[in-house]
Protein backbone atom coordinates (compact mmCIF):
# COMPACT_ATOMS: atom_id res chain seq x y z
CA UNK A 1 0.00 0.00 0.00
CA UNK A 2 1.32 3.49 -0.91
CA UNK A 3 2.20 5.50 1.92
CA UNK A 4 -0.22 8.64 2.22
CA UNK A 5 -0.12 11.86 2.42
CA UNK A 6 -1.12 12.44 6.19
CA UNK A 7 1.69 9.84 6.74
CA UNK A 8 4.41 11.13 4.29
CA UNK A 9 3.94 14.59 6.56
CA UNK A 10 3.61 12.90 10.12
CA UNK A 11 7.44 10.98 8.89
CA UNK A 12 9.04 14.32 7.75
CA UNK A 13 7.35 16.04 11.47
CA UNK A 14 8.89 12.61 13.09
CA UNK A 15 12.30 13.12 11.25
CA UNK A 16 12.96 16.56 12.30
CA UNK A 17 11.94 16.22 16.26
CA UNK A 18 14.68 13.41 16.16
CA UNK A 19 17.08 15.52 14.24
CA UNK A 20 16.63 17.46 17.48
CA UNK A 21 18.04 15.30 19.58
CA UNK A 22 14.73 14.02 21.87
CA UNK A 23 14.80 10.84 23.04
CA UNK A 24 12.02 8.20 21.91
CA UNK A 25 9.32 9.16 24.56
CA UNK A 26 6.49 6.69 25.69
CA UNK A 27 4.38 8.81 27.16
CA UNK A 28 3.22 12.13 25.46
CA UNK A 29 1.23 14.63 27.18
CA UNK A 30 -0.49 17.64 25.99
CA UNK A 31 -0.66 21.23 28.38
CA UNK A 32 -3.83 23.06 27.93
CA UNK A 33 -4.12 26.79 28.60
CA UNK A 34 -2.15 28.20 31.56
CA UNK A 35 -0.64 24.70 32.23
CA UNK A 36 2.63 24.83 30.27
CA UNK A 37 4.55 24.49 33.74
CA UNK A 38 4.47 21.18 33.64
CA UNK A 39 7.76 21.36 31.02
CA UNK A 40 10.06 22.46 34.03
CA UNK A 41 9.38 19.13 35.90
CA UNK A 42 11.03 17.15 33.00
CA UNK A 43 14.97 16.04 33.17
CA UNK A 44 17.39 16.93 30.33
CA UNK A 45 14.42 18.54 28.39
CA UNK A 46 15.35 19.01 24.12
CA UNK A 47 12.76 21.91 23.29
CA UNK A 48 11.69 21.80 19.47
CA UNK A 49 9.54 24.69 18.27
CA UNK A 50 6.58 24.33 16.24
CA UNK A 51 7.92 26.28 14.02
CA UNK A 52 10.90 23.96 13.28
CA UNK A 53 8.69 20.69 12.69
CA UNK A 54 7.35 20.51 9.29
CA UNK A 55 3.36 20.92 9.39
CA UNK A 56 2.64 21.52 12.63
CA UNK A 57 0.45 24.08 13.28
CA UNK A 58 1.20 27.42 15.31
CA UNK A 59 -0.34 28.22 18.68
CA UNK A 60 -2.43 31.82 18.64
CA UNK A 61 -3.45 31.43 21.98
CA UNK A 62 -2.59 33.52 24.66
CA UNK A 63 -0.91 31.32 27.43
CA UNK A 64 -0.29 28.48 24.87
CA UNK A 65 3.62 28.45 24.20
CA UNK A 66 4.29 26.33 21.01
CA UNK A 67 6.76 23.78 21.41
CA UNK A 68 7.96 20.46 22.04
CA UNK A 69 9.67 19.25 24.90
CA UNK A 70 11.07 15.86 25.19
CA UNK A 71 12.75 14.64 28.72
CA UNK A 72 12.27 12.39 31.48
CA UNK A 73 10.00 12.26 34.08
CA UNK A 74 9.42 9.39 36.92
CA UNK A 75 11.70 7.45 34.53
CA UNK A 76 10.01 7.35 31.25
CA UNK A 77 10.92 9.90 28.15
CA UNK A 78 7.93 11.99 27.98
CA UNK A 79 6.70 14.08 25.41
CA UNK A 80 5.14 17.66 26.09
CA UNK A 81 3.17 19.51 23.57
CA UNK A 82 3.31 22.86 25.00
CA UNK A 83 0.07 24.36 23.30
CA UNK A 84 -2.02 23.18 20.89
CA UNK A 85 -4.24 24.11 18.04
CA UNK A 86 -8.16 24.38 18.36
CA UNK A 87 -10.72 24.21 15.69
CA UNK A 88 -11.94 27.68 16.40
CA UNK A 89 -8.60 28.96 14.86
CA UNK A 90 -10.15 27.60 11.98
CA UNK A 91 -7.53 25.02 11.72
CA UNK A 92 -9.36 21.83 9.44
CA UNK A 93 -9.87 19.20 12.00
CA UNK A 94 -6.96 16.62 10.59
CA UNK A 95 -4.02 19.47 11.68
CA UNK A 96 -5.56 19.88 14.86
CA UNK A 97 -4.80 16.53 15.52
CA UNK A 98 -1.52 16.33 13.58
CA UNK A 99 0.39 17.01 17.04
CA UNK A 100 -0.91 13.93 18.74
CA UNK A 101 -0.37 12.05 15.85
CA UNK A 102 2.90 13.13 15.76
CA UNK A 103 3.14 12.10 19.44
CA UNK A 104 1.84 8.35 18.26
CA UNK A 105 4.12 8.11 15.66
CA UNK A 106 7.38 9.16 17.94
CA UNK A 107 6.54 5.96 20.13
CA UNK A 108 3.69 7.14 22.73
CA UNK A 109 1.59 4.29 24.04
CA UNK A 110 -0.06 6.49 26.31
CA UNK A 111 -1.32 9.80 25.85
CA UNK A 112 -2.19 12.08 28.36
CA UNK A 113 -4.31 15.16 27.39
CA UNK A 114 -4.92 18.33 30.06
CA UNK A 115 -7.54 21.04 28.98
CA UNK A 116 -8.72 24.20 31.06
CA UNK A 117 -12.52 24.07 31.22
CA UNK A 118 -15.67 25.20 32.44
CA UNK A 119 -17.27 23.84 35.52
CA UNK A 120 -20.97 22.80 34.56
CA UNK A 121 -21.95 20.72 37.68
CA UNK A 122 -22.61 23.18 40.46
CA UNK A 123 -20.23 21.62 43.26
CA UNK A 124 -17.15 22.41 41.37
CA UNK A 125 -15.31 25.59 41.72
CA UNK A 126 -12.64 27.20 40.08
CA UNK A 127 -9.40 24.86 40.42
CA UNK A 128 -11.42 21.72 40.66
CA UNK A 129 -9.39 19.21 38.85
CA UNK A 130 -11.80 16.87 37.22
CA UNK A 131 -9.87 13.69 35.75
CA UNK A 132 -12.31 13.16 32.32
CA UNK A 133 -14.30 9.54 32.27
CA UNK A 134 -16.03 10.10 28.61
CA UNK A 135 -16.77 13.09 26.54
CA UNK A 136 -19.73 14.54 24.20
CA UNK A 137 -18.83 15.79 21.18
CA UNK A 138 -20.79 18.35 20.33
CA UNK A 139 -18.26 19.98 18.20
CA UNK A 140 -19.94 19.27 14.87
CA UNK A 141 -16.62 17.88 13.30
CA UNK A 142 -14.25 14.55 13.00
CA UNK A 143 -10.69 14.28 12.64
CA UNK A 144 -11.72 11.26 10.80
CA UNK A 145 -13.49 12.17 8.09
CA UNK A 146 -12.80 12.34 4.95
CA UNK A 147 -11.27 8.64 3.17
CA UNK A 148 -10.08 6.77 6.34
CA UNK A 149 -6.10 6.37 6.43
CA UNK A 150 -6.12 2.63 6.66
CA UNK A 151 -2.00 3.33 8.09
CA UNK A 152 -3.12 5.16 11.00
CA UNK A 153 -6.11 2.78 12.00
CA UNK A 154 -9.72 1.56 11.36
CA UNK A 155 -12.86 3.03 9.44
CA UNK A 156 -14.71 2.87 12.52
CA UNK A 157 -13.07 2.92 15.77
CA UNK A 158 -14.22 2.15 18.98
CA UNK A 159 -14.86 4.87 21.44
CA UNK A 160 -16.70 2.69 24.47
CA UNK A 161 -14.11 3.14 26.59
CA UNK A 162 -12.04 5.92 24.83
CA UNK A 163 -10.21 7.44 28.26
CA UNK A 164 -8.27 4.34 29.99
CA UNK A 165 -9.87 2.73 33.21
CA UNK A 166 -6.65 1.83 34.05
CA UNK A 167 -4.77 4.80 33.32
CA UNK A 168 -7.94 6.48 35.52
CA UNK A 169 -7.42 4.25 38.47
CA UNK A 170 -3.56 5.48 38.42
CA UNK A 171 -4.95 9.13 38.28
CA UNK A 172 -6.94 8.12 40.80
CA UNK A 173 -4.25 6.98 43.39
CA UNK A 174 -1.99 9.57 42.44
CA UNK A 175 -4.18 12.28 43.27
CA UNK A 176 -4.34 10.08 46.76
CA UNK A 177 -1.18 9.55 47.12
CA UNK A 178 -0.56 13.41 47.13
CA UNK A 179 -3.46 14.78 48.88
CA UNK A 180 -4.99 16.50 46.22
CA UNK A 181 -8.85 16.27 45.22
CA UNK A 182 -9.74 14.82 42.09
CA UNK A 183 -13.40 14.83 41.04
CA UNK A 184 -14.03 12.98 37.72
CA UNK A 185 -16.80 13.82 34.91
CA UNK A 186 -18.08 13.98 31.64
CA UNK A 187 -16.20 16.21 29.43
CA UNK A 188 -18.53 18.17 26.61
CA UNK A 189 -16.59 19.89 23.34
CA UNK A 190 -18.50 22.82 21.38
CA UNK A 191 -16.91 24.44 18.77
CA UNK A 192 -16.01 28.04 20.58
CA UNK A 193 -14.67 30.70 20.31
CA UNK A 194 -17.33 32.30 22.03
CA UNK A 195 -17.89 30.79 25.52
CA UNK A 196 -21.15 29.70 26.04
CA UNK A 197 -25.05 31.30 26.77
CA UNK A 198 -26.43 30.15 30.48
CA UNK A 199 -29.11 28.51 28.21
CA UNK A 200 -26.18 26.16 26.82
CA UNK A 201 -25.01 25.22 29.80
CA UNK A 202 -28.66 24.49 31.34
CA UNK A 203 -28.65 22.46 28.30
CA UNK A 204 -25.65 20.83 28.47
CA UNK A 205 -26.15 19.53 32.41
CA UNK A 206 -29.27 18.11 31.18
CA UNK A 207 -27.29 16.16 28.57
CA UNK A 208 -24.94 14.79 30.99
CA UNK A 209 -21.90 17.12 30.96
CA UNK A 210 -19.57 18.27 34.16
CA UNK A 211 -17.40 20.11 32.15
CA UNK A 212 -17.43 22.00 28.70
CA UNK A 213 -14.68 23.43 26.92
CA UNK A 214 -13.03 23.92 23.55
CA UNK A 215 -10.09 21.34 23.01
CA UNK A 216 -9.50 17.77 23.66
CA UNK A 217 -12.37 15.84 22.05
CA UNK A 218 -10.67 15.75 18.23
CA UNK A 219 -7.51 14.48 20.05
CA UNK A 220 -8.84 11.63 22.03
CA UNK A 221 -10.63 10.58 18.76
CA UNK A 222 -7.75 10.50 16.42
CA UNK A 223 -5.27 8.99 19.66
CA UNK A 224 -8.11 5.96 19.61
CA UNK A 225 -8.22 5.65 16.08
CA UNK A 226 -4.21 4.85 16.38
CA UNK A 227 -4.68 2.30 19.15
CA UNK A 228 -2.99 5.12 21.51
CA UNK A 229 -4.05 5.06 25.04
CA UNK A 230 -5.59 8.07 26.69
CA UNK A 231 -6.05 9.59 29.89
CA UNK A 232 -7.22 13.47 30.48
CA UNK A 233 -8.13 16.27 33.15
CA UNK A 234 -9.80 19.52 33.33
CA UNK A 235 -8.78 22.30 35.27
CA UNK A 236 -11.91 23.92 36.31
CA UNK A 237 -10.91 27.25 35.88
CA UNK A 238 -14.28 29.07 36.11
CA UNK A 239 -18.00 28.27 36.87
CA UNK A 240 -19.39 27.99 33.01
CA UNK A 241 -21.97 30.84 31.90
CA UNK A 242 -24.75 31.59 33.86
CA UNK A 243 -23.70 29.85 37.32
CA UNK A 244 -22.43 32.64 39.65
CA UNK A 245 -23.46 35.37 36.89
CA UNK A 246 -20.01 36.80 36.24
CA UNK A 247 -19.14 37.31 33.12
CA UNK A 248 -16.48 35.07 31.62
CA UNK A 249 -12.89 36.44 30.39
CA UNK A 250 -9.33 34.26 29.52
CA UNK A 251 -7.27 35.90 31.89
CA UNK A 252 -9.47 34.44 34.48
CA UNK A 253 -9.47 31.06 32.95
CA UNK A 254 -5.84 31.51 32.73
CA UNK A 255 -4.88 32.80 35.95
CA UNK A 256 -7.14 30.33 38.16
CA UNK A 257 -5.15 27.30 35.91
CA UNK A 258 -1.73 29.35 37.07
CA UNK A 259 -3.25 28.88 40.89
CA UNK A 260 -3.82 25.29 40.37
CA UNK A 261 -0.81 24.41 38.75
CA UNK A 262 1.55 23.02 41.79
CA UNK A 263 -1.43 20.31 42.38
CA UNK A 264 -1.72 20.09 38.84
CA UNK A 265 1.93 19.18 37.76
CA UNK A 266 2.02 17.19 41.04
CA UNK A 267 -0.44 15.03 39.88
CA UNK A 268 0.86 14.28 36.40
CA UNK A 269 4.08 13.55 37.53
CA UNK A 270 2.68 11.24 39.96
CA UNK A 271 0.40 10.04 37.03
CA UNK A 272 3.33 9.49 35.10
CA UNK A 273 5.53 7.53 37.47
CA UNK A 274 2.19 5.13 38.79
CA UNK A 275 2.26 4.45 34.76
CA UNK A 276 6.23 3.11 34.47
CA UNK A 277 5.63 1.05 37.68
CA UNK A 278 2.67 -0.52 36.33
CA UNK A 279 4.41 -0.92 33.00
CA UNK A 280 1.41 0.63 31.19
CA UNK A 281 3.59 2.34 29.01
CA UNK A 282 6.00 0.04 27.99
CA UNK A 283 5.07 -1.56 24.96
CA UNK A 284 5.50 1.52 22.16
CA UNK A 285 3.09 2.79 20.12
CA UNK A 286 2.91 2.19 16.45
CA UNK A 287 5.25 3.64 15.15
CA UNK A 288 4.53 3.02 11.37
N1 LIG B 1 -16.38 27.27 28.34
C1 LIG B 1 -15.69 26.75 27.30
N2 LIG B 1 -14.38 26.58 27.32
C2 LIG B 1 -13.72 26.94 28.44
C3 LIG B 1 -14.37 27.50 29.55
C4 LIG B 1 -15.78 27.67 29.48
O1 LIG B 1 -16.45 28.15 30.42
N3 LIG B 1 -13.42 27.76 30.49
C5 LIG B 1 -12.24 27.35 29.96
N4 LIG B 1 -12.41 26.86 28.72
Amino acid sequence: MPISDPEVKLEQAVAAVRAAGAAEPRVGVVLGSGLGAFVESLVAAVRVSYADIPHMPGTTVVGHAGALCVGTCGGLAVACLQGRAHLYEGHAPERVVFGVRLLARLGCAVVLLTNAAGGVRTSFRPGTLMLVTDHINLTGRSPLVGPNEDGLGPRFPDLTRAYDPELAELARKAAADLGIGLEAGVYAALLGPSYETPAEIGMLRLLGADAVGMSTVPEVIALRHMGVRVGAISCITNMAAGITGERLDHAEVERTARHARDAFVGLLAGWIRLMGEAGLAGGGGRTG
